[in-house]
């Protein structure tokens, strides 16, 4: 691979590093698919006013996030499986996104555990919740996500049931793959991920493994995650959440401004607007495309963040201009993760940050402070 030079470099750069049933688990949507592609599509609509003759000397792209001071308002999505693109990928990950002064955000569903964070990554990160049926483990959950120093608490709303992504089915996706010949004429071709994965005791789900009664081995870790995910969580489960919990809460998967006033109604301190970056409901809007109308029902009352089909700066400007106050970035991380570990995270993040940077220049502005709708074009 020549140089990279943005996101989908790197994504080009994963599909030949990562075994396809991880790469296809990353890169993929539910159903037909439509949502997914809606994502990307979307921002691609959206148009710049260019503005010249401007003084745009000295910019920054600094922010925050949850009073948090960053680097430019992104955080690095949960994404389940992380260490499954490559070795150690949600240590690898956190470290450079910590380095690079943006938040992380483990997963439930991660590979490396929260005590493994806590131990290999310095400084806080943020914990992402599913509200399984197993509520007592949902709360020692809690609790080990606040001994491990977590500075927020993620709960993700909209996956009390599974989308249905074909291309997992096809696959027979499990962590660590089964020993099945296709899988193992596919390993032979990714020697790279082989030695990582062979390096490394952490292959299965670390936040669960070892601490369900009962889940001792592959094949009862993977039914008992199947039948977990909770079809009666409502807003009501919010408060006793919250209470254990005791700190800042995020509620991500809102995609209805009603929704977006009960998440305000619930005390949460922030809100992502969110398709599951079009895992979920296909045929929902793209995130994108629903965040106006939440702004403008609830974004004097709460922080409002979204993800889905963020792939360069141009999209986080977007995304600010319509009155997100910070982004997740699922898959650009993951690309970079798959291609390169470490610093292939750091390369996509500071491929967002200087195309925000010059894009925010070329709209005429030097800090986002100044940024809002005017800077796009009324269509
Ligand atoms: C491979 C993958 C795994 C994901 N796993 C989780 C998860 O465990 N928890 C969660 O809240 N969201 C999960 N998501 C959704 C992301 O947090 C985020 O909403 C989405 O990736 C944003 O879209 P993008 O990938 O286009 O940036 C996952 C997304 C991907 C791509």
């Amino acid at each position: 691979m020549s140089v990279i030079t943005n996101i989908e470099d790197l994504r080009l750069l994963a599909k030949r590093r990562v075994p396809r049933m991880f790469y296809d688990y990353a890169d993929s949507g539910s159903w037909t698919e439509g949502t997914y592609r809606a994502n990307e599509e979307d921002f691609k609509r959206i148009l710049f006013r260019q503005r010249v003759a401007v003084n745009i000397d000295r910019r920054s792209t600094a922010a925050t996030m949850l009073g948090e001071k960053i680097a430019m308002p992104v955080a690095i999505a949960p994404t389940g499986m992380t260490g499954m693109q490559h070795a150690d990928g949600e240590i690898l990950a956190a470290r450079a996104a910590q380095k690079f002064g943006v938040p992380f955000t483990l997963s439930t569903m991660s590979i490396c555990s929260l005590e493994d964070i806590a131990r290999y990554v310095p400084g806080p990160f943020w914990f992402q919740l599913y509200v399984l049926r197993d509520r007592v483990f949902v709360e020692r959950l809690i609790d080990r996500a606040r001994a491990a120093g977590c500075s927020a608490l993620m709960l993700t709303l909209d996956l009390q049931v599974l989308g249905q992504r074909h291309r997992d089915i096809k696959n027979g996706l499990s962590a660590p793959p089964k020993p099945t010949l296709a899988n193992l004429i596919n390993l032979a071709t990714k020697p790279r991920w082989c030695v990582g994965m062979l390096g490394t005791p952490r292959r299965h789900f670390g936040n669960i493994f070892g601490h369900v009664d009962g889940v001792k081995d592959m094949t009862s870790l993977g039914s008992w995650t199947a039948q977990q995910f909770d079809p009666t969580l409502n807003w009501t489960d919010i408060e006793w959440i919250k209470k254990r919990w005791g700190g800042k809460i995020i509620l991500k998967g809102i995609l209805d401004a009603e929704d977006a006033q009960f998440a305000v109604d619930a005390g949460a301190d922030a809100l992502v607007v969110s398709n599951h970056g079009g895992r979920q409901l296909d045929g929902a809007p793209s995130a994108i495309a629903a965040l106006p109308a939440i702004v403008d029902a609830v974004g004097s009352k709460i922080e409002v963040w979204m993800d889905g089909g963020v792939r360069s700066g141009q999209d986080v400007l977007k995304a600010w201009a319509l009155g997100a106050k910070g982004c997740l970035i699922g898959r650009a991380f993951l690309y970079g993760l798959g291609a390169m570990g470490e610093a292939g995270v750091t390369r996509a993040l500071e491929i967002i940050r200087n195309e925000l940077d010059l894009s925010m220049a070329f709209c005429g502005h030097r800090s986002l402070d100044t940024v809002d709708r005017r800077i796009l074009l009324e269509r």
